[in-house]
Formats: C-alpha cells, structure tokens, sequence
C-alpha cells in the first residue's frame, strides 16, 4: 500500500517494519511456550518463565492483529466519509442519533492523550457501534465484539509526517484515506443474538 493522502510512503513502509516485529515477536513467545509444554507439562520451576512468556502474548497478538485492520481500512483514493444511506452511516445513526455525532466521538477518543488505540466496535448482540480507547494493544479490548474501524494513535504512526503535538492533521488525514467498503464488509448485517449474550 502508498499513495496515501497525508500519510507518506516513509511512514508506512516503517509502520510495516514494526508490523513484521510484531509478528515475529508473536511467533517468538509461541515456540518458547511449546518448549515449556513438550513434555506435556509445565514444571513448578519452569511456571515464573512461562508465565512472563504468556503474560506477553496480549501485547504482541493485539499488536500484530490490530495493525491488520489498521493497514486494512486504509486505501489510496479513499472517500471521507462515507455515502449517505450506506450501511455503516445507517448503523452510526441508529447508535449515537447521527453520524456526525459517532463521527465526533470516534475523533475525540482518538485525540485522547496516551499511546494506544482509537476503535469503532460493533457489538454481534444487537448491531450497537461503540467507539473505544485501547491503552497499549490489549488493554480496552472489549471481548467478542468486532473491530469495525481501527485507527492507530501511537507516535510512530505519523511522527515522521507531523509534530507530536499535531495528531489532529494526522486524524484528519487518517480519515481520508478510509476504505468504507472494508470497514462495511466487517460489520455483521444479520445483527442476530449470538449465544452467551
Ligand atoms: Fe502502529
């Protein structure tokens, strides 16, 4: 992926060196924790090793899939908003009265101060959006519901284009560069009760 409005190719060929760390640091902690269990049991003296091991794995699995869907709602040529009347505006508006006003929120948490994360969730219960603030990768994820938009806020995600301090151009060009139709493909239609709900 290049070619992103306000994002540079710089940017995004470093965010994807960092992406490729994330996996291979998720491989890493699987294959050290498989050792542990070869013999089919974890040892008392082995258990403070292999609960700092696994303690790890929140950090690193959020990290490698969150920046999947991340790189995955950007595209060149994207639309802003999206269309009038399009499923997801249908879905904002029946969640937060307007669009504009989920559009408000989903901004706000991603000025929040702190390294993290700003998410649109949708929940598979009843259809519901709601937007949320990931400290880290892992910590805010809500359980079982579905990462609709996914925006990163970490510094190294637009350092190198804007100042600290200027994270709102950083949004703001984010947010032009949203490929609506994957965002839509992750929303779940049938909006029908899953068991456990
Ligand atoms: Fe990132």
């Amino acid at each position: 992926m290049n070619g992103l409005k306000g994002i540079s190719d710089q940017t995004l060929e470093m965010h994807f060196k960092l992406y490729e760390g994330y996996v291979n640091e998720t491989n890493k902690l699987n294959e050290k924790i498989y050792e542990f269990l070869a013999d089919g049991k974890v040892d008392q003296e082995e258990m403070p090793a292999y609960s700092e091991l696994t303690r790890r794995m929140g950090f690193e699995y959020n990290g490698m899939v969150l920046h999947e869907y991340y790189f995955g709602n950007l595209t060149q040529g994207g639309a802003g908003d999206p269309s009038a009347g399009s499923p997801f505006g249908k879905a904002a508006e029946e969640s937060f009265g307007s669009y504009y006003v989920w559009k408000a929120d989903f901004i706000g948490v991603g000025r929040m101060r702190g390294v993290g994360w700003a998410i649109c969730y949708q929940n598979p219960a009843n259809g519901r959006l709601s937007n949320h603030w990931i400290t880290l990768h892992e910590v805010g994820n809500v359980s079982g519901f579905i990462p609709v938009l996914v925006m990163d806020v970490w510094e190294h995600a637009y350092l190198l284009d804007y100042k600290p301090a200027e994270r709102q151009k950083y949004i703001e060009a984010f947010y032009s560069n949203i490929d609506w139709n994957v965002v839509q493909r992750r929303l779940r239609q049938d909006q029908q009760a899953v068991p456990g709900v």
